[in-house]
């Protein structure tokens, strides 16, 4: 391949000294041949067989590098994401989202590590809800109430997956049907999920679904951060939320309805604060949705997390009205994760933009309901700087 590629370089610089073009001094990589990169990271997304489920079927990782060497992989079980490589402030990269190494782990005992989530991220209260007059019945996987799209939601189906090339971003497009009455649900749902790393240091979520009947829909990403990687707990994390109000929960953590403003209490992050100064004036720590204050549609901020020691910052921009903030309360030592990292209580926290958690039995709240003919579309930006 390399006697072809520098053979057909010299045919090109004859060539060019013909026709009295300027020659280009560099050689020109061969097609399919990377360029030369001195060591430096180049933009690129590969994949290759992680494992195989207890059935058989064979799962899928796909590695997206950037320019600056940002790492993300994906696999094809939950478009789940594996792992995120960012640096810290002295350009060490490491590994900032809790999981495992091997499948196995995902498939016995996940608390939802990095996958999508849906048909309904969050809650429905005792797994009901009307819709044109009929009461559907969805699977209860929490007590009486149906969390995360219930016992086989999004997190643990085979997705199918392609790479994905864009100008300076490289990314995955997963896509799921999910059949009528799945998990108790309405009609056919046909789901996209892209995830793209930019050269920009941005891991965008782009969602869509359609479907052919009217359906509840609420997609969302349930990484657990942890911007020391792991090694602590992420109670002196800082935290900032662009919500000045929340939504407070009953003991099951259903939405009560109220929109509840966030001043003077331990739900106040609208200025950075550590997530642990107030978590214990918080019955079981925050699980709970917000409000986000924005004005009109696309993107606005959500949070800003970081962490002083290595000086990661994470920003999150969102189309969704929500985000739900669950620093990780049923984290209890019992996961050994990646690396042989014990995940004890409040090692890592996650942002999972969002609608309300039990809208389609609040109509107060916005709609969640997507109707035959309509695209249903939201879009998570997770920025990455260091200060
Ligand atoms: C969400 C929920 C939490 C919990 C976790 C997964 O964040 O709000 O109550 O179920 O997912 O363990």
């Amino acid at each position: 391949m390399k006697q072809i590629a520098s053979r057909t370089a010299v045919a090109a610089f004859a060539l060019a000294l013909v026709l009295g073009l300027p020659a280009c001094k560099k050689e020109q990589p061969a097609p399919g041949e990377s360029t030369p990169t001195k060591g430096l990271p180049q933009m690129d997304v590969k994949n290759q067989s992680f494992d195989s489920l207890p059935d058989g079927t064979a799962v899928e990782l796909y590695t997206l590098t950037n320019d600056k060497g940002l790492r993300a992989r994906l696999m094809t079980y939950g478009a789940t994401l594996v792992s995120l490589e960012v640096p810290d402030k002295n350009g060490r990269l490491g590994d900032i989202v809790l999981g495992y190494d091997r499948l196995d782990g995902y498939v016995k005992n996940s608390p939802y590590f990095g996958s999508i989530v849906g048909r309904y991220g969050n809650r429905i209260a005792k797994g009901r809800f009307m819709l044109d007059g009929l009461i559907y019945r969805l699977a209860t996987n929490n007590g009486e109430n149906h969390l995360h799209g219930g016992v086989k939601g999004f997190d643990k189906v085979i997705w199918k997956a392609e790479p994905v090339k864009e100008a300076g971003a490289v990314g995955v497009k997963f896509s799921y049907l999910s059949p009528d009455g799945e998990e108790g649900y309405p009609g056919n749902l046909k789901a996209t999920v892209i995830y793209t790393l930019t050269n920009d240091n941005e891991l965008r979520i782009s969602y869509e679904a359609t479907a052919d009947k009217a359906t509840p829909v609420n997609l969302t990403h349930h990484s657990y951060f942890n911007l020391a990687e792991g090694k602590n707990d992420i109670l002196g994390h800082e935290l900032m939320l662009n919500a000045a109000r929340f939504t407070p929960v009953d003991k099951g953590l259903i939405p009560t309805g109220e929109l509840a403003p966030v001043q003077g209490t331990p739900m106040d992050f609208t200025t950075p604060t550590a997530i642990g100064s107030r978590i214990v004036q918080v019955e079981g720590g925050y699980d709970h949705n917000y409000v986000l204050n924005r004005s009109g549609e696309g993107l606005s901020l959500a949070a800003r997390l970081s962490d002083a020691q290595s000086g990661r910052v994470l920003e999150i921009k969102t189309t969704e009205p929500g985000i739900q903030f669950y620093s990780g309360n049923f984290l209890d030592g019992t996961i050994t994760g990646k690396s042989g990292l014990v995940y004890r209580k409040h090692y890592g926290l996650c942002l999972e933009t969002q609608h309300f958690p039990d809208s389609p039995n609040k109509p107060m709240f916005p709609s969640t309901i997507l109707k035959p003919g309509e695209t249903y579309k939201s879009l998570t930006v997770h920025k990455f700087t260091t200060r």
